[in-house]
Parts: structure tokens; sequence; C-alpha cells
């Protein structure tokens, strides 16, 4: 049986507007309850570590909460995507203009948090976000560093190839800093999945599997198991969240 790796797959057929109508238009429960995770776990997190730092979001793809989630503690925030339409999604989203409303119920779940409060998204978003198209897997030596890192539906939905899910976890893990606190999301037993008319290959994780991908970069590991299932062919969500350990021999 041959499987499909990150590169056999249509990343140049990737439409951001169908990907945004069948899972962020409107928002699902699950999604904001990992955006009330996420953004405590950052508020924790930094009540003892000196920011603001340089943030990453790898693999953003259409979505913006994450780069939201990163807005209070960055001086800097970098989208990191491979494929073109989701690139030009994502610059149209940090261009004056403002990003689309559709993101507002994201942004509006982070303000219950007072440092989110204090921020005006639109205005940062522009000052401070940028998008640049770049491969994960060039991440893997750990040259480029940041203080702040999330990965989201990513590393799990990019290849059917068990090797290939473990350097996308090892290549986001060897590019945070010290330290740095990350999010980063699965979908539980995903088959693959279609975007309009594509089909786009997934590697079937559990959370065993998270866990150990992600234990030799981490002491500080949190896993959430979370039976939402948003459509048929995954069996719900997974949210880790820690941070980055590099007193632990990179593999
Ligand atoms: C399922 S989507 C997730 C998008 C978004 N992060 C989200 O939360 O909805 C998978 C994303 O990974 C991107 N991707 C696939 N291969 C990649 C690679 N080698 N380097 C960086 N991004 C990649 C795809 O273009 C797509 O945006």
């Amino acid at each position: 049986m041959t499987m499909d790796r990150n590169a056999d797959a249509p990343w140049s057929k990737f439409d951001p507007e169908a990907y945004v109508d069948d899972n962020y238009r409107t928002p699902l429960e699950v999604d904001l309850l990992i955006v009330r995770l996420m953004r405590d776990h950052f508020t924790r997190c930094f009540a003892d570590t000196p920011h603001p730092v340089r943030g990453i979001d790898v693999g953003a793809g259409a979505n913006l909460y994450p780069a939201l989630s990163m807005l209070p503690w960055c001086d800097k925030v970098l989208l990191l995507e491979y494929a073109h339409p989701n690139v030009e999604y994502l610059e149209k989203q940090v261009s004056p203009g403002g990003y689309d409303t559709a993101w507002d119920p994201f942004w509006n779940e982070l303000c219950e948090a007072p440092a989110y409060r204090a921020v005006e998204p639109r205005e940062l978003a522009g000052e401070i976000v940028r998008v640049e198209r770049g491969n994960l897997f060039d991440l893997e030596h750990g040259h480029r560093r940041w203080g702040l890192g999330t990965m989201f539906f990513v590393a799990d939905s990019m290849s059917e190839c068990p090797e290939e899910f473990r350097r996308g976890v090892r290549c986001f893990m060897n590019a945070l800093g010290d330290g740095a606190p990350f999010a980063a999301a699965f979908m539980k037993e995903s088959v693959g999945y279609r975007v309009g008319a594509h089909d786009y290959p997934a590697y079937r994780v559990n959370e065993d599997r998270v866990r150990e991908s992600l234990a030799p970069f981490t002491r500080e590991l949190e896993i959430h198991d979370l039976h939402h299932m948003v459509r048929p062919g995954h069996e719900g969500m997974l949210l880790a969240l820690g941070r980055r350990d590099s007193e632990i021999a990179t593999p």
C-alpha cells in the first residue's frame, strides 16, 4: 500500500474560503473551548516569563485564532504557511483593511482575560503579524527560534506517513527557544479530509502518539482530549499545552 506523503498532496489547490466555511465561519464550541484553554495557558506562562517575545504559528493555513491568541505576548508574530492560496488569504487578513469578521467570535472569547482586553487586535495584527511562505520541515535544525509557538492541525494533517508526523512535531519543537510556551492541536484518528474539490492526507493519532511525539522536548505537558466531532472520519480533537524544555537532549 502506498502512503500519501506531504509532497504528494495538492497544497497549491487548497481553497481557504471553503476551509473557513467548513470549519470556522460558524464557530464550533470545541474551537471556542480550545481558544479558552490556550488563552489561560499563555496567561499563566507569561505571568513569570519576560515578554514581549517573537511568536510563530506553523502551517497557519486559513485559521487566524492561534495568531490572535499570541497578540498580547508578542512584538512580532510569524505565520509560516506552505500553500500559496493560504499565504494569500493570510496576507489579506493582516493587510490594512483588517481581518474578516469571521474571527471576531474567537477574539471575544480571548477578551475574557484582561491582557487581551488591553489590545486593539485589528490594528496590532496589522502592525506585528507577518506572513511567510515556507516549509515546516526547514525548521528542523533550530537555526531560527521563537519564544511562543502554535501548530494547529498540521503535523497530523499533512501526510499519511508516521515518520513525517514525528518529523513535523520535531521541527515545530526545534523552532522553540528554552521555556517557550506552546499549543499544538491534532485531529484524533483522522483518516484524511476534503477541502473544496480536493482530498488531503492525515496520519491517525491518539493521545499516546501525541504524547510520545512531544515528550522528548518538554517536561511540562498537558493533553486535553476533546470529544467533539466536527465531521465523520475522525474521533475528536487533542490539544497539547506545554513549555519547551531544552534541558532535554534534542533528538
Ligand atoms: C488542516 S490544515 C490546518 C490549517 C490551520 N492551522 C488550522 O488550524 O485550521 C493543514 C495546513 O498545513 C499546511 N501545510 C501542509 N504541509 C506543510 C508544510 N510542509 N509546511 C508548512 N505548512 C504545511 C497546509 O497548507 C494547511 O494550511
